[in-house]
């Protein structure tokens, strides 16, 4: 079987009604990411980070999969499938998809600032005096700016292996999300879905301007016929 590596950015799910980052009237533009969504934020108020993020998590449990993240999920009946994903959504999991790495983090998961191994499923608020066995506060079990990314090596020992690689919905303007593409071996096919791709400095890259849903759904049928 072939090996298919998807990158997932934030695109993908706009369509299931969840904010990209740095469109216009995205995430960031009504929130200063140095506030909330670093350890600096974290450290002058806990309270507003927390808010944040229990906002993210209530809107996310009201929302659903879309065709796009089905849509993937057909593909592991022919190839070999991992998704490797900058998005905190559950949403290619609820899909179906069964190999997902999370670059930066789960919004449906929440850790220990006393030990980062500590990991907790978490679908409520989550408030300060919320505390691990340890009795330290818990913090949402995403990466902020400015922390390592631990599933990195893990993401290049993919995409390394990758046969074809799909990106879809990502500015490709974080690192080291961004830098994954260094990895790929050289001639192996790149498609990049996004209404608005950014350049990408790689030959053999096939960019298909178009959301996600319509982008994916006629790639899947694509690769389903031309596999064996
Ligand atoms: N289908 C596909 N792509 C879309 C769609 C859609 N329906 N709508 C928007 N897009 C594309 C935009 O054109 C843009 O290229 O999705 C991309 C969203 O880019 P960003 O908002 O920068 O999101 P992302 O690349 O995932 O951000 C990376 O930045 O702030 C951090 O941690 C956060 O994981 C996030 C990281």
């Amino acid at each position: 079987m072939q090996n298919i590596v998807v990158l997932t950015g934030a695109g993908i799910s706009a369509e299931s009604g969840i904010k990209t980052f740095r469109d216009s009237d995205g995430l960031w533009e009504g929130h200063d990411i140095m506030e909330v969504a670093s350890p600096i934020g974290w450290e002058r108020n806990q309270e507003k980070v927390l808010d944040f993020y229990n906002i993210r998590r209530k809107q996310l449990l009201q929302v659903h999969p879309n065709a796009a993240h089905i849509a993937l999920v057909e593909l592991e009946k022919k190839f070999n499938v991992n998704i490797i994903t900058q998005n905190i959504d559950d949403l290619h999991e609820r899909a179906g998809s069964s190999k997902v790495t999370h670059l930066h983090g789960e919004l449906l998961k929440v850790r220990s600032t006393f030990d980062e191994d500590l990991i907790m499923d978490w679908r409520k608020d989550l408030n300060s005096g919320d505390f691990c066995e340890h009795h330290y506060q818990l913090r949402p079990h995403v990466v902020w700016f400015g922390e390592a990314v631990p599933m990195f090596p893990k993401a290049v020992d993919l995409i390394e292996k990758a046969d074809i690689v799909l990106i879809v919905g990502t500015s490709m303007q974080v690192y080291p999300a961004a830098a994954l593409l260094d990895y790929v071996e050289f001639n192996i096919p790149i498609y990049f879905i996004d209404p608005n791709p950014a350049p990408l400095s790689r030959s053999s890259t096939y960019v298909i301007s178009q959301k996600a849903t319509k982008g994916i759904a006629d790639l899947v049928n694509k690769l389903m016929k031309e596999s064996v």
